[in-house]
């Protein structure tokens, strides 16, 4: 574990090309299901970030054997053990998706503390419902969860919210249960998908209808090796469309997958950005002809808004004309990076679950604080148009997430540097 500072000087429009990395998301949910099976697996364009290196640290602290070779793992399990390590599952939430798989491998699967961003309350209660309506039996103590099956039982589950990880969890499970589960009302994140994609080459047999939010597991005896590349993150793609607008810039994305962020570029050209669709991997951002305009902006699980850019939005929203407005319905407590913001000069009232921005104003740069990975990103998005040189300080969050942020800014001509202690 390190500490770490970032500056930034701003008033830099961007330029260049910024290749965008594997999906975090993607990348936590496909290692854990690595884990279901003793055949080999190999992974692709995983993105290096603290998350990824902190859930291999548990996987290798469980006996499980992992080769890396840049951005491709190969993992190999023969015995995992049931014990998630604590000591690193409470530096992520990515932790609680070893829960569906080593249950699925091991019968057995033990978590002392699961953490994540301070972002909400962030309960599990979605994914012990799954478990038990699979068979499980579940022992629940102040300091650990114990969650024990000889065998996992097809069966029909209905999430009362389409939770990603309960989603991921549940059908992980339900591959080796015996029979057919349902699972109604699931999450449909482009990474949830991705984890299907990868099950389905394993040997799963896993049905999606999207229109009426479904998934149905027939159960098998074996889950088999598999060569899976990941998709790419479309959270990290959407930040950098947002510094590319912010800054004025002229810059193009590669390597993203155009369709996931069909809401996002949505938004940003009802704001009036300029942006060309060159290919379904590649965007081209230019300056805007005319000045931002507010929006409005209400996240929804996908296929709407995505609760992790609406940090960013909030500092792009400082710099459009007018009120905008934007509600959090993901998460009841995300609004930490408001206060950062507002130190900088942003104008913001927060009522609950909505804020108010009111702009354009000015940002000088400041001293401010990063309390999650994406309320660190959107003040990095500040620092890059801010006066004067910003110092985020606890910005170790922000590289849970963000691959090579220092070098793929630099590159388009930010002024940024990371102080690592
Ligand atoms: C995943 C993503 C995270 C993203 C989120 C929503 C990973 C590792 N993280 O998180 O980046 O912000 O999806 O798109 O993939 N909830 C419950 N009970 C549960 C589970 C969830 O009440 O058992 C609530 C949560 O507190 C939250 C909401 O449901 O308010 C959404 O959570 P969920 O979709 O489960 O998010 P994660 O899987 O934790």
């Amino acid at each position: 574990m390190f500490l770490a500072s970032i500056i930034i000087k701003g008033g830099v429009p961007l330029e260049g090309a910024i290749k965008i990395s594997g999906s975090k998301n993607s990348a936590l949910a496909c290692l854990a299901a690595s884990i279901l099976t003793n055949e080999t697996v190999i992974l692709k364009n995983v993105p290096v970030i603290e998350d990824t290196k902190n859930m291999l640290e548990m996987m290798r602290l469980m006996n499980v054997k992992v080769n890396i070779n840049g951005n491709a793992l190969t993992i190999k399990s023969d015995n995992p053990d049931y014990k998630i390590p604590p000591h690193l599952s409470r530096r992520l939430r990515g932790s609680t998706l070893f829960l569906g798989s080593l249950l699925a491998r091991c019968g057995r699967v033990k978590i002392n503390g699961y953490g994540g961003c301070p972002i909400g309350l962030r309960p599990i209660d979605l994914h012990l419902y799954a478990f038990k309506a699979l068979g499980a039996k579940i022992k629940q103590r102040k300091d650990f969860i114990e969650i024990t099956a000889d065998t996992l039982k097809g069966a029909a589950i209905s999430f009362n919210f389409p939770s990603v990880g309960a989603t991921e969890n549940a059908i992980m499970a339900a591959c080796v249960a015996k029979g057919e589960t349902i699972l109604k009302n699931v999450a449909l994140e482009p990474e949830v998908l991705d984890l299907v994609k990868m099950l389905r080459s394993m040997g799963a047999d896993i049905k999606v209808n999207s229109k009426r939010r479904e998934i149905r597991v027939k159960g098998i005896k074996e889950i088999g090796g598999v060569k899976h590349k990941l998709i790419p993150d479309r959270i990290e793609a959407g930040t950098y469309a947002v510094a590319a607008v912010i800054t004025a810039g002229k810059v193009t994305l590669q390597d993203l997958n155009v369709a996931h962020l069909e809401k996002v570029i949505k938004k940003l050209l009802e704001m009036g950005a300029e942006i060309s669709i060159t290919s379904e991997s590649n965007l081209e951002i230019h300056p805007s002809k005319s000045s931002l305009k507010s929006i409005n902006v209400i996240t929804k699980p996908y296929p709407g808004f995505p609760t992790d850019l609406q940090p960013q939005f909030v500092t792009l929203s400082t710099q459009a004309h007018g009120i905008s407005q934007i509600s959090e319905m993901i998460y009841e407590n995300r609004f930490l990076h408001i206060p950062e913001l507002c130190k900088m000069g942003a104008k913001i009232d927060v009522f609950d679950r909505k804020i108010i921005v009111k702009g354009p104003t000015i940002l000088r740069g400041s001293e401010v604080y990063a309390m999650d990975i994406r309320g660190g990103a959107a003040l990095v998005l500040a620092g890059l148009i801010a006066k004067g040189s910003t110092i985020i300080n606890n910005a170790e969050v922000i590289m849970r997430g963000y691959e090579k942020i220092e070098t793929k800014l630099t590159r388009v001509g930010a002024e940024i540097e990371v102080i690592r202690r």
